[in-house]
């Protein structure tokens, strides 16, 4: 396991020489320490990223050499499947089976952007008609320069992969802050992509707290665009840390996500995709389903169904065989979810099932929680819990069903279940979220784009939105004509006259 800074291709310690515990979530044991770096450290990772762009030696290579090395990236990542999962079920606590999932998405979207690197070769100078034909126009796209990436620890490496592998296949160079609390194979990806052929200073990575790390990486004069994904609070500080240099950014935060469900559904699949909407991942998803509306012809049924099933859920160490549901990411998420079940609970929503899980003597689980009849004004309803915790409430027309599923600060995403496929489309059409899913809920594709509306975000990640996020668009213009332009002589003639 790695513990120092990767910055301009070595590791370093922090110049502090301060530590982070690395905490076993299952087994509340210090497991680990890694570097916890401050300004300086930071200061030298955007120094090594600005020297590596600026020399060119990623920026000026093709969008085919890129694509070579990114590739190798994803081949060395897939190679190193099992280790890499364990590592993440270490740090975070998410079953095994979830966490090879993540590493083997991670792979696909380096591979993912390989492709589009190799197709910014052929895009580069599109033609453009202007008004004067005289002139002509091309438009090349360019990387944006030095990018600052802070990600969350719901998906360690899979959220690293979601801005490392775009920002450079655009050509940028970058310093990547994992969250403190999930840093392990974020470190490793470091050595991976060294391994891979990627020049030193293009891809610095500093472990550090917010703070501390975060705040001054923000700040940075030298970064030219901020990528983050994390939470609404933390957003909004990001927001005004790049206001002072007008960096670019882009932002990935919370949701509160929806999912409408019309009486003519087949229960049985509803209460599968509602189950895992909001229990994979300890419901430590942006896109959680935690919000359920349910027509009031099947509402009871539903939440019966709904109940049976959640009680089945295998609670436990995400190593062992067979755990559908880990341990929360740490204490403070584990006295936040709980925190907010006995919130729901004076709020007098109905808890069908749920609440700290006390069969295990260590470790920070949180049983699968549902409750019912939960009011629109509620805390439970409006704030994001970011637990394995679900909120239902009944609806009785379309239109009831799409202003609740709309009455939140949030617009993530959102799904709609129903037989007619009409009225599929119609409410697809009047949710405000940036991905919406027909008859499911959760799947995730690395060609479309992903992003919020409101305060889930600005601007889209994954696919084509994804690359542009790190590039710039430069239009250049030439004058093709031999003639006098003549401006100064209509001018003339115009005073004249
Ligand atoms: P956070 O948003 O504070 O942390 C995310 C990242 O931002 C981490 O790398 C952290 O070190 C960094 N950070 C924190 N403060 C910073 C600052 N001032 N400047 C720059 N970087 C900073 O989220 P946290 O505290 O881990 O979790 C709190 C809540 O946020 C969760 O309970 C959940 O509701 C929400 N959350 C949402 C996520 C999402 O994907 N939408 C992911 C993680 C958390
Ligand atoms: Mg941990």
């Amino acid at each position: 396991m790695k513990s120092e800074l990767f910055i301009n291709g070595a590791w370093v310690a922090a110049q502090s020489g301060g530590m982070i515990d690395v905490i076993d979530p299952a087994s509340e044991q210090v497991v680990h320490q890694i570097a916890s770096a401050e300004a300086a450290d930071i200061d030298a990772a955007v120094k090594a990223a600005k020297s590596a762009f600026d020399a060119g030696t990623w920026s000026g290579m093709t969008g085919a050499e890129r694509a070579k090395v990114l590739r190798n990236i994803a081949t060395n990542i897939e190679a190193r499947t099992e280790e890499l999962a364990r590592l993440e079920v270490l740090d975070n606590g998410k079953p095994l089976p979830e966490a090879r999932w993540d590493i083997e998405d991670a792979a696909a979207c380096f591979n993912f952007y390989a492709g589009l690197a190799e197709e910014l070769d052929a895009e580069d100078a599109q033609n453009i008609t202007v008004s004067d034909d005289r002139f002509t126009t091309r438009v090349v796209k360019e990387p944006v320069g030095v990018v600052g990436a802070i990600i969350p620890w719901n998906f360690p490496l899979l959220m690293a992969a979601w801005k490392v592998a775009p920002a450079l296949a655009a050509g940028c160079t970058m310093v990547l802050k994992p969250s403190e609390v999930t840093a392990l194979t974020a470190l490793e990806l470091g050595d991976i992509a060294q391994k891979a052929g990627l020049p030193d200073g293009v891809l610095n990575i500093v472990t550090g707290f917010g703070p501390s790390a975060g705040q001054p990486l923000t700040e940075h004069p030298d970064i030219d665009k901020l990528a983050f994904t994390g939470s609404v609070t933390t957003g909004s500080r990001i927001m005004q840390s790049a206001a002072k240099d007008i960096k670019n950014l882009s932002l990935e935060l919370g949701g509160k996500s929806p999912f409408v469900v019309f009486g003519d559904s087949d229960i049985e699949q509803a209460v599968e995709w509602i189950m895992f909407g909001i229990f994979w991942n300890q419901g430590e998803v942006c896109s959680a389903t935690s919000r359920v509306l349910v027509e009031d012809t099947i509402y009871e049924k539903l939440v019966a169904r709904l109940e049976l099933e959640a009680r089945k859920i295998t609670i436990g160490d995400g190593m062992d065989e067979g755990v559908l549901l880990g341990p929360l990411v740490n204490k403070s998420q584990y006295d936040k979810v709980l925190g907010l079940i006995a919130t729901g609970v004076e709020e007098g929503a109905r808890l069908v099932c749920g609440g700290a899980h006390t069969d295990i003597c260590k470790g920070y689980f949180v049983a699968p929680t549902i409750f019912a009849d939960v009011d629109e004004n509620s805390v439970i309803w409006q704030e994001e819990i970011f637990g394995p915790v679900v909120c239902l409430k009944s609806f009785s027309s379309e239109s009831e069903a799409v202003r609740l599923a709309n009455d939140s600060e949030f617009g993530l995403a959102a799904a709609v279940m129903s037989k007619d496929d009409a009225r599929c489309e119609r409410v697809a059409r009047a949710l405000r979220a940036g991905i919406v899913w027909i008859n499911c809920s959760q799947p995730t594709f690395v060609e479309a784009p992903w992003g919020g509306y409101k305060k889930s975000g600005i601007g889209r990640e994954l696919g084509q939105w994804g690359l542009n996020n790190y590039l710039e668009t430069k239009q250049i213009t030439r004058f093709d004509d031999n003639s006098p332009w003549g401006w100064y002589l209509k001018q003339a003639d115009n005073q004249t006259g």
